[in-house]
């Protein structure tokens, strides 16, 4: 329990989610109260009891939260800068929650940054990748610090179309926002995963709506989360692409960004995850989806969120 001076300190503070400190307190944060939170909405399917689990870019820490809730065993949460600190110890106290943190820098090189840190059975990157001048050096180095069979969620902005290019945030066309550089293609983000070994299983996207400030005319741009399994090198490319397999055996960038364990001695993860009936043909068949048909035919799009449980107000009690 938070004791009324910190709630009243706390109430004065800006907020990125919208959390009930004490029964009937709430702070409210930056979104509006039926936006969707799609990575807690596909974290839900995620089996975290036992599991060690890393949020990367944690703000006020309500991922860690929510995997305390579903019975991890060990969570740490990163950030670039410690913005947060004191938020994150009242969602602590107010939840019963623990966690670790680190201050990261900029998230380039985190294999090496949290080295002495082990791997993990399920990682969380949400509402970053937009945010870094080169997404592939950032998802080179998250990659080793997947177990195999882990889990590794992405959620970013897209643009829904068939290409294979990454729009740039020229003159803050697609966005305002000073951090924001790239929206790719959903199929170059899919390539990219597969090309770090991910394998996409599930896949939640919602479109920018038109009343949206994130609204691009003539280009549909949306947000979506994507959750992969960490599978052995090339097992999440087509068998006949040579070019993707010779260059992760002899890029300079990839060995030196990507120090990726491929041996019999890497550890492997047993985390479940429930995929939606919709996809499990696929999951099946081919050990993957394509992000492109599950968002365009398969129906895997929200727009407006109907359950508090699904947007980015935490509640006391026990919602996952
Ligand atoms: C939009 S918030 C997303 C918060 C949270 N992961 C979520 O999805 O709800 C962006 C997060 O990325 C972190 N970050 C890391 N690198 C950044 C960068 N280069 N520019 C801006 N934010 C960055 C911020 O500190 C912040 O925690």
């Amino acid at each position: 329990m938070l004791s009324n001076e910190e709630l009243e300190q706390a109430a004065k503070d800006w907020w990125y989610y919208t959390v009930e400190l004490s029964p009937g307190m709430v702070v409210q944060g930056a979104y509006p109260p039926d936006f969707p939170y799609m990575p807690r909405i596909l974290m839900r399917q995620a089996h975290l009891q036992k599991q060690d689990c890393l949020d990367l870019g944690t703000m006020e820490g309500v991922i860690p939260v929510l995997m305390n809730r579903k019975g991890a065993n060990r969570v740490l949460a990163v950030d670039a800068v410690p913005h947060c600190t004191q938020k994150m110890d009242w969602l602590k106290k107010a939840y019963n929650a623990n966690w670790d943190f680190r201050e990261v820098g900029l998230m380039y090189d985190l294999d090496q940054k949290l080295a002495n840190e082990g791997s993990f059975d399920y990682v969380n990157l949400s509402g970053v990748l937009y945010h870094v001048f080169s997404p592939m050096h950032t998802l080179a180095c998250i990659r080793p610090l997947v177990k195999k069979n882990g889990l590794f969620m992405i959620s970013t902005n897209v643009v829904n179309e068939q290409s294979d290019v990454m729009h740039f945030n020229t003159a803050g066309k697609l966005q305002t926002e000073p951090n924001t550089f790239w929206y790719p293609s959903i199929p170059l983000l899919e390539y990219m995963l597969r090309y770090f070994n991910f394998a996409p299983i599930d896949c939640l996207y919602s479109r920018h709506p038109s009343d949206s400030a994130l609204f691009v005319p003539g280009k549909e741009c949306g947000f979506i989360s994507i959750v992969c399994r960490a599978v052995d090198r090339g097992n999440a490319l087509p068998a006949n692409d040579n070019w993707a397999r010779h260059s992760m055996l002899s890029s300079w960038e990839y060995m030196g960004l990507s120090p990726q364990q491929h041996g019999m001695d890497q550890p492997v993860s047993t985390i479940g995850y429930d995929v939606p009936e919709v996809l499990q043909a696929q999951v099946a068949q081919k050990g993957s989806i394509d992000l492109y048909l599950a968002v365009n035919e398969y129906g895997r799009r929200i727009i407006r969120a109907t359950r508090a449980q699904d947007t980015y107000l935490l509640r006391l009690g026990d919602e996952s």
